[in-house]
Parts: structure tokens; C-alpha cells; sequence
């Protein structure tokens, strides 16, 4: 039997680019390079403990794990060594790794000559389904994350299942949380398909929405589906340790968050509700908070947008899809978090 392996342009014109999805296809790295290419740079970090061979000249650069690694500091430190190397603008950076190495390896490429290439080959199923794909690069300052950085479009990017044998388990589970989002998104029937199809299916949509908004206006904020509820949890998790959840266990609440608000709302139906919890749960992902939180401490957190005191945004489902909903009544949303949380030891 044939493995399967697709190929997904991303069409942006003279800034399109092919995104690969299968199995063992790391090896085949060196292809991707463009031919005028003459120096790599390899970005990475030691535990993702992937690095395919290169026939034109190359050195690997290791970078730190974690948020605090995405910094202007990194980006000076990747910038010095590719000086160093004598890298021009007809180089190349690859990114390998999960989000932290792609957004900051490509911000470092955006910068680097005023802009050099860079393609990246996506290690943790949240790069593969979302992070790797769209362009965005960029770094987090101690003020916040990702403030500073560019839209800065790969050449090539790599989504190789085989380099997820080795993801921890809950690297994993935050992966799935991303993937959850979009079997509301387009990706009807996505948690039967076996997993590469389901990346594959996760790529077409991010890819649709990248080119219709390739420069995050209105529709590729859809993406945020889940997203507001989950970074309160995230905010207050600093500190509650009760909340301790990776972003995409966080974004799988507030799937069935958002679900249960868009029904109050009469937007959906009963059984649309039942939807996103066989989605969630058919992925081993939680669908509740573990103890109650006061609904008015995480409103304060979703409602930092001061212009809209007394309303807080989401992003909904309706019978013709997921949309931004503005102005929703904040009393409505307390309401909903309190039957949300009902039965929660608090
Ligand atoms: N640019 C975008 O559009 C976009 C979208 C979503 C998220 N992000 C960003 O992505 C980041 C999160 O990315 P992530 O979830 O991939 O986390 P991550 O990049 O921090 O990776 C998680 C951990 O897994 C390790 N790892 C990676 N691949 C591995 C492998 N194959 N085997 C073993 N270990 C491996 C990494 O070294 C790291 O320790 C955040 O900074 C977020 O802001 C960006």
C-alpha cells in the first residue's frame, strides 16, 4: 500500500509555497533546497533531536525550549551566528522544531539581510496544523507574547508525521487541542481519519484561510475558535495552579465553552453542543474546568479590551459557520460560566 503524501500550496502569488504532509520526509530535506542556495543555517533545539543530512554547506545553531527562548535576545544570538557563517542574502535558514523554533528562527530570517529565506520542517503536531503555516514570526518581550515580528512567508514546510513518534505525550495532547478547532472550522468527520490525513485536512484550511487574510484581518481571527475562554485560563493558570493547562488543553474547554455560549444565544443546536464534546473528548481532551473559578475573575481576564467595558468578543458557531460576535452581554457570559463551572468544587 502507498503511504500517503500530500502536497498543499499555499497560493499568496509570488509569496506561495508548498506544504508537505506524510510520513519519512525529513530525509528528503535536501530537495527542498533551492538550487541558488549556498549556505544553511539549521535552527533548532537539542531535545527535538532531528538532523537530516545536507550535501551544501550547513551548521546547526541550537536555540532554548520554551516561551522565555522566543526573545529579541535569541534573535540577536541567531543573527550574530549567521554573520558569522558568512551567510548572504541567496542563504537559507531551516527551522526545525515545534512553534517556539519556526516563529523565532523565521523572525531571525525576516530580519537577517533585511529578509533572507527560510523554510521549516514542523516537529510538534501544533506546528503541523498551525504555527508552521501562514508566515507569522515573530518573538515575545517581557511586556507580552509575540509583540514583536513580521509576516514573513516560508519557502517550503515540512510536515512529517514520523518526527512525532518522539513528542511527549502532552506535547501531543496540545496538538490535538489546536486540531479540535478545526472540525468546527471546515473539517467535518476529522477525528475518524487516520492521523496524517487529518494534518493534511488541518493544513488545507489553515492554507484557505491564510490566503483569503494573509495579513490577519477579520477571517484568520476565526482560527482563534476556543481561543478566548483559553488564554484566561492560560492568564490565570500563572497563577492558579489548580488551572495548570497547555494551550490546547486550555482551547479544548474553551471549545465547549463557546459551544454552550453560541446555544444560549440560540445560534446552534442542542446536538451541535453534543458535537464539540464527542470532538473533544474523542481526542482525550478535557471539556471542563477542574474546580470553579470566579466568573467575574476570568471575564476581567477576557474583557482586556477596554473600549468594549460591559461586552466581551468571541468567536461562534451558527448554522453557516463559525463567526466573530461582538458586544455579547457580559451578564450573559457569567451566566453561562456559572452553570459552565455548576457542580465543580470551587
Ligand atoms: N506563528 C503562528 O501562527 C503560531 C500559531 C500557533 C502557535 N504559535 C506559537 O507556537 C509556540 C508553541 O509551539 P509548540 O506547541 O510547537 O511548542 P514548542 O515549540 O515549545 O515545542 C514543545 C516542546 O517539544 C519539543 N519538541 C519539538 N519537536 C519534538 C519532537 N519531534 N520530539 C521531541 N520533542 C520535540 C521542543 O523542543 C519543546 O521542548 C508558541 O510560542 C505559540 O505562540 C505560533
Amino acid at each position: 500500500m502507498s503511504r500517503f503524501n500530500q502536497k498543499i500550496v499555499v497560493n499568496l502569488g509570488d509569496r506561495s509555497y508548498p506544504v508537505y504532509v506524510g510520513e519519512q520526509l525529513v530525509r528528503d530535506l535536501a530537495q527542498h533546497i533551492p538550487s541558488d542556495v549556498g549556505k544553511v543555517a539549521i535552527v533548532t533545539q537539542e531535545s527535538v533531536g532531528i538532523l537530516p543530512e545536507l550535501e551544501i554547506p550547513s551548521a546547526v545553531v541550537y536555540m532554548g525550549s520554551g516561551e522565555h527562548a522566543k526573545s529579541l535576545d535569541t534573535i540577536a544570538m541567531l543573527c550574530s551566528r549567521f554573520a558569522s557563517m558568512g551567510m548572504n542574502r541567496r542563504d537559507m535558514v531551516v527551522a526545525i522544531g515545534g512553534g517556539v523554533v519556526s516563529d523565532t528562527a523565521g523572525f531571525a530570517a525576516a530580519s537577517f539581510h533585511r529578509g533572507i529565506r527560510y523554510g521549516t520542517v514542523a516537529t510538534t503536531l501544533l506546528s503541523q496544523v498551525d504555527a508552521a503555516i501562514g508566515g507569522k514570526t515573530g518573538v515575545n518581550l517581557p511586556e507580552g507574547k509575540n509583540l514583536v515580528g513580521a509576516f514573513w512567508q516560508p519557502s517550503f514546510v515540512i510536515c512529517d508525521i514520523s518526527s512525532l513518534d518522539s513528542l511527549p505525550q502532552r506535547e501531543y495532547l496540545c496538538g490535538l487541542g489546536e486540531m479540535a478547532k478545526y472540525a468546527f472550522l471546515g473539517a467535518e468527520g476529522l477525528e475518524k481519519l487516520p492521523l496524517v490525513e487529518q494534518v493534511a485536512m488541518c493544513v488545507n484550511i489553515k492554507a484557505q484561510f491564510v490566503e483569503d487574510d494573509e495579513r490577519e484581518g477579520d477571517k484568520r481571527a476565526l482560527l482563534n475558535y476556543g481561543h478566548t475562554l483559553a488564554h484566561a485560563i492560560e492568564a490565570l493558570g500563572f497563577e492558579d495552579s489548580r488551572l495548570d493547562f497547555r494551550h490546547g488543553e486550555a482551547v479544548a474547554i474553551g471549545l465547549i465553552f463557546a459551544a454552550k455560549l453560541a446555544h444560549r444565544m440560540g445560534r446552534i443546536s442542542s446536538q451541535r453542543v453534543l458535537d464539540h464534546y464527542r470532538v473533544v473528548e474523542s481526542y482525550g481532551l478535557p471539556s471542563r474546568l477542574p474546580v470553579k473559578v470566579e466568573p467575574d475573575l476570568v471575564i476581567g481576564v477576557m474583557s482586556k479590551d477596554k473600549k468594549s467595558f460591559g461586552t466581551l468578543t468571541f468567536v461562534l458557531d451558527s448554522p453557516s459557520g463559525v463567526e466573530v460576535v461582538r458586544d455579547i452581554d457580559v451578564d450573559l457570559v457569567r451566566e453561562v460560566l456559572v452553570e459552565f463551572m455548576d457542580g465543580l468544587s470551587g
